[in-house]
């Protein structure tokens, strides 16, 4: 019971202490409020930069110095991108010159009707559940195509008639690449690399 008692009486007194705090920040505040609107503000500070434009634009006697560039600032109109939006379907092909190996186009065209066999089988994938990259081909130009490097492979089984042999698994844009080629390898422990002329070039499909 003591102990109750005890709370509500701390209890009232904090709720007193609120009323009373908050009198005085309301008191203090519309004091303020009032120190603020008899000021009259005529620092010879540009008008933009000032850091009371509302006050500045209120006071009569400022207002006439700046009516222009108010006028100017008001009626000035921001930048505003107003270029035609682009329909879903030339932002698809939009897409689709960007990225070549991603059909997006006939997925777009055929995403609503029914694809496939059945629900289990062969069934039309979502563009959403393709984990589609390019980040594993390496690009390297030259003066006749552009090649795109997809890995290195040691291969150096005994059958190899050519001995040990790095095979590059590649692509170019070219039908036949005719462009000299080196590579460079590069040992631990050796500053500079071995360079090796590429031996030939075989199409694997
Ligand atoms: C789905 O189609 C495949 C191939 O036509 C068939 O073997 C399978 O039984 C079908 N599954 C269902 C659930 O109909
Ligand atoms: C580039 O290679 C092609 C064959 O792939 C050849 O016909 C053409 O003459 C070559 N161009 C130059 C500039 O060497």
């Amino acid at each position: 019971m003591a102990l109750l008692g005890l709370c509500v009486r701390n209890g009232r007194g904090r709720y007193i202490t609120k009323i009373l705090s908050f009198g005085i920040l309301w008191a203090l505040t519309v004091y303020t409020l009032y120190q603020f609107r008899s000021i009259t503000i005529d620092v010879p500070v540009p008008h933009l930069n000032s850091r009371f434009l509302l006050q500045k634009r209120m006071d009569p006697l400022t207002r006439h110095t700046d009516s222009t560039t108010e006028s100017l600032s008001f009626d000035a109109e921001p930048f505003v991108d107003k270029s035609p939006m682009l329909t879903e379907d030339n932002l698809i092909e939009d897409i689709q010159k960007r990225m070549p190996n991603l059909p997006i186009v006939y997925w777009n065209k055929n995403k609503n009707k029914p694809m496939g066999h059945n629900n289990t089988c062969a069934r039309f994938p979502s563009m959403f559940d393709l984990e589609f990259n390019n980040i594993y081909w390496q690009t390297l130009r030259t003066t006749n195509g552009t090649f795109q490097l997809f890995g290195a492979y040691l291969d150096k089984r005994p059958n190899n008639r050519l001995g040990p042999t790095v095979r590059i698994l590649g692509m170019i844009d070219r039908i036949e690449p005719t462009v000299i080629t080196y590579c460079q390898f590069w040992f631990d422990g050796r500053k500079d690399p071995v360079v090796a002329k590429s031996f030939e070039y075989k199409y694997i499909w």
